[in-house]
């Protein structure tokens, strides 16, 4: 039986939520600790599928994960490395896209890695071409094997120069982890510089990395030998802290959000200024509320950091259909990100999707045919309907709009949720939210 959340909508979502270590930090940092010669140790780990999901991969390679009871901090034992059987491997295939990255530690660690079909959010087709290709530029051998990747590296992995087409997260994440361990000097141009990933360039640091970060999107790689432990506390999650602003706005509510960290959101927070969304900042949180009033209209293009992150558009394009007048959103990060509002349509929003791109400036995706630009017309009356939950952040943004919705909405597949929203229905409790939870486990 799957689980049902059944949301009675109309209540202001107003209290306190805490926001742990980022979900797109922690899972690479575990990943990380495979590359050092002793035990690491990372704190503020959230609760959620993801951490599951590395956790027992990596204990499938022979690294003892242990968690303490109190804090939930995790000590990380890479010494006794080893091959895992691809029976079990597999076993995991579906449920998450960080296996890709085990790769670069795995080759450094016991010289080959096999990875499992992968899982994640389906928002695009999600290729990992350049993940492969900058692991064959370090010298890997690439191949397709019945239910994953074989790859090796019968030379070792060696320092290289390579540029990626668009600055991916995970491929520049593949070259990091690749690098630090490589023979020689590695230059990636063209890469990703999200909070993140400086955060993740922090714990190789302290393992005795050296990485340089230069503004023009290039970084600089100095392989070295050995590499140590580290002890390193993950940044805060950016996107779950927009995802609660975006909530408060939604539901006119006020939401003070401890965790929220200034410096990785001032992209958000302007774009929540101008769509008429108050804020406080706080030593050790934001508080995020509507002020009364209308909200304004606007046009937006998600970006790559530090533009206006993917991961926000979707909660933020529920609070668009309360605004007053029209608003432009191109999605110009993945293809196929606007699947989610065809169920807002259902509750009553006046949304259209284009092929065009309805932005200044034409991205990967024009002249293409996805549906990769949205017209948001408001403010509308939204409606409790049947929702199933297609991905993590559209998931998100149904349940903020069947909590601001007039009657009953049934959501179905809240286990996505999960793999990315510490404790979810607790905190929605938290914040007197009118709902049932069945529990189909
Ligand atoms: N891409 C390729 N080939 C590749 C890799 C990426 O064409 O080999 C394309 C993708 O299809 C996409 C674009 O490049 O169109 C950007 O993808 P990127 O590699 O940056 O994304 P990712 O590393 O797979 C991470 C986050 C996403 C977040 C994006 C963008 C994790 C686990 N996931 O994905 O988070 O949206 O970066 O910032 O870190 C989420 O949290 O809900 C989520 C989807």
């Amino acid at each position: 039986m799957s689980s049902v959340l059944t949301v009675r909508g109309g209540v202001p979502l107003s209290g306190r939520v805490a926001v742990r270590g980022a979900k797109n930090l922690v899972p690479k940092a575990m990943v990380a600790a495979l590359l050092g010669s002793e035990p690491s140790t990372l704190r503020n780990v959230p609760e959620i599928k993801d951490v599951e999901v590395v956790t027992s991969l990596l204990q499938l390679h022979g690294v003892t994960v242990a968690k303490d009871p109190v804090t939930g901090d995790l000590t990380l034992d890479p010494t006794d490395a080893k091959t895992a059987p691809s029976t079990e491997i597999d076993a995991h295939a579906g449920d998450s896209r960080i296996p890709i990255l085990l790769c670069g530690p795995l080759i450094h660690a016991i010289g080959e890695a096999f990875i499992p079909d992968l899982g994640g959010c389906k928002i695009g087709d999600r290729p990992i071409d350049y993940h492969l290709s900058s692991l064959r530029s370090f010298g890997a051998v690439v191949e397709k094997r019945p239910g994953g990747i074989h790859i090796s590296a019968p030379k070792g992995l060696k320092g290289t120069k390579l540029e990626l087409p668009y600055p991916s997260v995970g491929a520049t994440e593949q070259v990091l982890l690749a690098a630090v361990r490589a023979e020689g000097i590695t230059e990636l141009r063209g890469a990703a510089t999200e909070p993140e990933i400086i955060d993740l360039i922090c714990v190789l640091q302290k393992m005795g990395a050296i990485i340089s970060v230069q503004t023009d999107r290039t970084i600089r790689i100095e392989g070295v030998q050995e590499l140590r432990g580290y002890v390193h506390s993950a940044l805060p999650d950016r996107n779950e802290s927009a995802s609660w602003a975006s909530a408060a706005l939604v539901t006119r509510g006020d939401i003070f959000v401890q965790g929220a960290s200034q410096l990785d959101m001032l992209t958000f927070l302007n774009t929540y200024r101008k769509v008429g969304g108050g804020f406080e900042i706080h030593d050790d949180g934001i508080r995020f509320f509507h002020p009364g009033g209308k909200l304004t209209p606007l046009v937006l293009e998600t970006d790559v950091h530090p533009g206006f992150m993917t991961d926000w558009q979707q909660p933020l394009v529920v609070a668009l259909t309360q605004a007053d007048g029209v608003s432009i959103v191109h999605e110009t990060v993945y293809e196929n990100r606007f699947g989610f509002t065809d169920a807002l349509i259902r509750m009553g929003a006046n949304i259209q999707v284009h092929r065009e791109c309805l932005g200044s400036v034409p991205c990967r995706f024009g002249q293409r045919n996805f549906l990769h630009s949205a017209v948001i017309s408001g403010p509308t009356q939204l409606k409790g309907t049947d929702i199933d939950i297609p991905d993590l952040r559209g998931g998100f943004s149904h349940l903020i709009a069947a909590l601001a919705a007039t009657g009953t909405s049934r959501v179905t597949g809240i286990e996505i949720i999960n793999r990315g929203y510490e404790r979810f229905t607790e905190k929605l409790e938290g914040l007197g939210a009118d709902f049932d939870f069945t529990d189909g486990n």
